[in-house]
């Protein structure tokens, strides 16, 4: 099976087309034929070798990614949701050479569901992992209608999902942006942008003097937007930032996998984009092959929408 991968860990070069075993269909599960899988800033860690320590198969080669859309074309037992040709996106856990690089993937029955209708496996392919993530963080907060999210990073992939989810849950959002961005976030949803940067817990506190209930830091920001919450209030981080000891605001290590089976949320976000609550972003199409530039894009910064690998 065509996938793309790396026998050493490395930059972006590392990346190659590799061979790999077909994974065998089990109960429970889906055979999809990928055509699209989105390109992310965790599996340039992945590439690196960043994860290789927790990873259960030492062997190479190791495939990143963690979306995938496609042509379902196998089902095993138990699974009634799906049907063979449909259209499907699901979010992959990557371990070994079991990522979303490559053309034939089985995954868990729930970890896949349609593309909301009218929509390419392109497009699909950017919103199971993203999407997840923000529910999931929406959801630790566990904010009321009415409160104040902020959200940093909201012109990244994460971020954007945070704001647009945030105003159907019915809460006050405020993003930040850099001036290029700030139309983009505006149109999101959010009700208020504030700059981007190292003082944005200070922007925020302006508008917001007593701190807002909760914020989703999908800039990674970690310490330095800790300023901008409410003493009580609620923080989502994504790449394991736990807080200061203080115990002032409530921290939330948001972990997507936590939430790879939950079809129910999939399902959910697949009506929402079908709802028009979530814009599917891509920022371009590239032949698999062309794999290491997609991450030398991203490296760069200043993407908008995901890159998506084509198969
Ligand atoms: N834990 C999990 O399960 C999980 C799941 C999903 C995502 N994540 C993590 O969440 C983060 C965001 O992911 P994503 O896909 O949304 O990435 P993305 O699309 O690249 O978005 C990140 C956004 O943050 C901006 N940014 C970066 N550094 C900044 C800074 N210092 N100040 C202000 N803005 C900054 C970026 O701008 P530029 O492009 O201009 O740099 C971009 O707009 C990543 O670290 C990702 O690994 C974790």
């Amino acid at each position: 099976m065509r996938a793309v991968g790396v026998t050493e860990f490395g930059g972006p070069e590392a990346l190659r087309l590799v061979d790999v075993p077909a994974e065998p269909l089990g109960p429970g599960q889906v055979r999809l034929r990928v055509q699209a899988a989105a390109v992310s800033p965790t599996d340039t860690h992945a590439r690196s070798g960043a994860y290789a320590g927790r990873d259960p198969i030492k062997t190479p080669p190791w495939v990143p990614g963690m979306d995938v859309a496609g042509v379902v074309t196998e089902i095993g037992d138990g699974v009634d949701h799906l049907e063979v040709s449909d259209l499907a996106m699901g979010i992959v856990v990557p371990f070994g050479p079991h990522g979303a690089y490559r053309e034939d993937k089985v995954l868990p029955g729930d970890s896949v569901v349609r593309v909301p209708e009218g929509t390419d496996a392109v497009a699909a392919c950017t919103l199971p992992m993203n999407g997840l993530t923000a529910r999931l963080a929406l959801d630790l907060m566990a904010l009321e209608p009415g409160q104040v999210l902020a959200v940093t990073g909201a012109a990244g992939a994460f971020g954007g999902y945070v704001v647009q989810l945030g105003k159907a849950d019915g809460l006050t959002v405020v993003a930040d942006a850099s001036e290029a961005d700030e139309q983009l976030v505006r149109e999101l949803g959010a009700d208020l942008v504030v700059r981007r940067g190292d003082d944005v817990a200070a922007r925020i506190r302006e508008h917001f003097p007593e701190g807002v209930d909760g914020l989703a830091d999908g800039a990674v920001q970690d310490a330095l937007v800790l300023p901008a919450v409410r003493d009580g209030g609620a923080v989502a981080t994504v790449r394991g930032y736990r807080g200061d000891s203080s115990g002032r605001v409530q921290v939330h290590p948001t972990l997507v996998r936590r939430v790879a089976e939950d079809r129910a949320a999939l399902d959910r976000l697949r009506q929402q984009a079908e709802d028009g609550v979530l814009t599917l972003r891509v920022a371009d199409v590239l032949p698999a092959e062309q794999a290491a530039e997609a991450h030398r894009r991203l490296a760069r910064g200043g993407v908008r929408g995901r890159l998506v690998l084509t198969f």
